[in-house]
């Protein structure tokens, strides 16, 4: 099922979310244990203690949250923790499960120990968390068979396991769930350097030659995201395949992200459009997200997941409480004078309305 959002993503070369295509690549390229994995190296420290320690005393792992940007492969994380421990892993999205039953089939099969991965948590309904509290605390299920005052509660016991959630949005998890985890992950956005590295990696995976500039042109496109770097590395392989011998270097790289209008910072046409109209509509701010997505066409959700994150890191764009600013370096960026500006919020420099 594709939510109205997801639609918005959809191709978009720059969108962290997953696309149907991403899927047979990330598939191979998902480095097996943490040693492998690049980048997140706080996350990475930290869980290596709490594996080890779990593996220690043969118990699950307590249960993880990992919260972040999207595009971040939560789920190799998840699969890498499964790996470390030598269980298996189940894959499931919160909107997933419907139904309490649905939840409950998933539980009965798990074996010993298992990794459950619910990436979206936060879109979990509340009748199916119900069910998920006895079965992490008690390890212990209560099916309701029949209806009415014939209605009988049968208690099935389960096989302890690792619940593994995963969301962007924290702040959106109810808090008697939030409280239950006992390990809170907070993944960060890539550096250039990390996603370079990355991008090598998968090109040596996929043989695809790929120059050290070729990888960092990539990088330094991809938006702090894995996910993104990934699709570009494809992309760019193209080109060099019909336009270069097959080799990545950083001029086919520089070529074709121009031709696919991703800017040298990773910006593409539809960050440039929602920083323009902050500029020339709203006289660089403060404006409403609503106004600014319906001024724009878009949902606001796709303004706050895809764009605003990285407009944000880059240092493009202030969220204040009366809206959405943008600041010099976005003015300089899209090549506009700057305007007279104020004393801004965080320590930057932001500018008012206009007027
Ligand atoms: N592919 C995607 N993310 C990765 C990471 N963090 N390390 C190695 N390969 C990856």
């Amino acid at each position: 099922m594709i939510e109205t959002s997801d639609m918005q993503f959809e191709g978009r070369m720059v969108s962290p979310q997953e696309a149907e295509e991403d899927r047979d690549v990330e598939v191979t390229l998902r480095p097996q244990t943490l040693v492998e994995y690049i980048g997140q190296d706080k996350v990475k420290e930290n869980l290596a203690i709490y594996i080890e320690a779990a593996k220690r005393r043969c118990d699950p792992l307590d249960l993880v949250l990992l919260y972040g940007p999207p595009g971040l492969v939560k789920t190799t994380l998840s699969a890498i923790i499964a790996h470390e421990m030598g269980v298996n892993l189940r894959v499931t999205t919160g909107p997933a499960i419907e139904k309490a039953g649905d939840l409950a089939a998933i539980l009965t099969n798990l074996q010993p120990n298992d990794v459950l991965f619910i990436d979206e948590i936060h879109r979990l309904n509340r009748q199916v968390e119900e069910i998920l509290y006895p079965a992490l605390e008690d390890h212990a299920i209560d099916i309701i068979m029949g209806k009415g005052p014939s209605a009988r509660s049968l208690r099935v016991d389960l096989n302890p396991f690792t619940l593994v959630g995963a969301t962007t949005r924290a702040g959106q998890l109810s808090s008697p769930l939030r409280d239950r985890f006992g390990v809170i992950l907070r993944l960060e956005l890539y550096t250039t350097e990390q996603l370079t590295d990355i991008v090598r990696r998968s090109a040596m995976i996929l043989k695809i030659p790929c120059t050290i500039d070729g990888a960092t042109e990539i990088a330094g496109r991809a938006r702090g995201t894995p996910r993104i770097a990934n699709r570009l590395l494809k992309r760019v392989r193209d080109f060099a395949d019909v336009i270069g011998n097959g080799e990545i270097t950083r001029e086919i790289a520089h070529m074709a992200l121009d031709r696919l209008e991703i800017d040298e910072l990773g910006l593409d046409s539809n960050d440039r459009r929602m920083l323009e109209m902050i500029i020339r509509g709203y006289g660089g701010g403060p404006v409403g997200l609503e106004t600014l997505a319906s001024a724009l066409g878009e949902e606001t959700v796709t303004l706050e997941d895809v764009c605003e994150p990285y407009l944000m890191q880059l240092g493009f764009l202030a969220r204040t409480p009366r809206g959405r600013c943008a600041t010099v370096a976005a003015y300089r960026h899209l090549g506009y004078s700057e305007p007279q500006s104020n004393a801004g919020l965080d320590g930057q420099m932001t500018l008012s309305n206009a007027d």
